[in-house]
């Protein structure tokens, strides 16, 4: 009987994606969701703020969550209820079957200051999500070899709303505003994946003495400022310099937590468990580009 995957959260953009990965990897997956109309025999109701009773599963991925950092910031305790108190809920009634689960975390839980930060040093985050996330990662670490934590930094999915936006603009010859002042040290959707596959691989044991639980991270190798963004995508386009018109994202109401000068996470674990290094900026910014409808017609 193939091994059997239940992501948590199988409408957002990498869960959805991770879904796709697992199958295609041989694994039996459903993946819930808390839309009436997606309900069938592979997708299960799950509304994180009133948990209920899941189908059984080998791993849990852990992927549903208020995710964006000004809702957790305008709306703390309901964020909270998602984030930290059903996130956790559903996580030990699962543990508690016999599953091993996976949290989705974020760089937030650490101040923005260092790049490539160390995995062991304590979490310092300076906003309401990377609190929660600490909070929610506290929760899966105390499972045990029953709970994983995989941090991830920006990820880009080949639909990407801003490229796509970007490139519509760049091919209708408009200026576009990238921020000079915001950084990113993004990776690809499809490297979040073969790592959470690794991962969950570790609760079979498929490599010699290896072990599910622990803290596991996935960025890019460096910060880099969107207008760099903006210049690869032009670059793939082709056009005129002057149609990027960078602009400071403290111009806008963007939350000041929305913008750590570093993301970068170290991956040494990574690389030395399965070969598994921090993507360069651009190889993962060309990735996506010319992966999804990004690259202008
Ligand atoms: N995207 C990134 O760059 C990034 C970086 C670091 C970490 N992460 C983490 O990775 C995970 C996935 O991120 P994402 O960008 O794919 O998120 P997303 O697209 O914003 O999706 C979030 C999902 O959570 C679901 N959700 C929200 N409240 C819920 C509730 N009460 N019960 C059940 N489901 C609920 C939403 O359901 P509906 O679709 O029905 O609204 C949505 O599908 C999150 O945990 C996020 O914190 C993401």
């Amino acid at each position: 009987m193939p091994a059997r995957e239940l992501v948590v959260g199988g409408d957002s953009a990498i869960g959805g994606a991770l879904a796709g990965h697992f199958s295609d990897a041989g694994w039996q997956v459903q993946a819930t969701t808390r839309r009436p109309d997606q309900v069938d025999e592979g997708r299960p109701y799950l509304d994180l703020a009133a948990p209920t009773a899941l189908p059984p599963a080998d791993v849990v991925l852990m992927c549903a969550a208020v995710a964006r950092i000004g809702d957790c910031e305008n709306n703390p305790t309901s964020s909270h209820a998602i984030n930290v108190d059903g996130t956790l809920a559903v996580a030990r009634q699962m543990a508690g079957q016999g599953a091993h689960v996976l949290l989705l975390s974020t760089d937030n839980v650490f101040d923005g200051r260092k790049a490539k930060r160390d995995r062991n040093a304590g979490p310092c985050p300076t906003c309401a999500y990377g609190r929660q996330k600490a909070e929610a990662e506290a929760g899966i670490l105390a499972l045990g070899d029953r709970g994983a934590v995989l941090r991830l930094s920006k990820v880009l999915t080949p639909g990407n709303e801003l490229l796509a936006d970007w490139a519509e603009a760049l091919a209708a010859g408009q200026t576009i505003a990238p921020f000079h002042d915001l950084y990113l040290a993004p990776v690809t959707v499809d490297l979040v994946a073969e790592l959470a596959i690794r991962i969950a691989g570790e609760r079979a044991g498929e490599r010699a003495g290896g072990i599910f639980g622990g803290i596991f991270q996935c960025a890019g190798a460096e910060d880099r400022n969107y207008v760099d963004l903006a210049r690869i995508l032009l670059a793939e386009h082709g056009g005129d310099e002057d149609l990027i018109q960078p602009i400071s994202c403290r111009d806008t109401n963007m939350p000041a937590a929305a913008g750590p000068r570093h993301t970068s996470l170290e991956m040494a674990v990574e690389q030395n468990l399965w070969g598994i290094a921090a993507p360069e900026f651009g190889a993962t910014a060309r990735a996506v580009i010319l992966a999804g409808n990004a690259s202008p017609a």
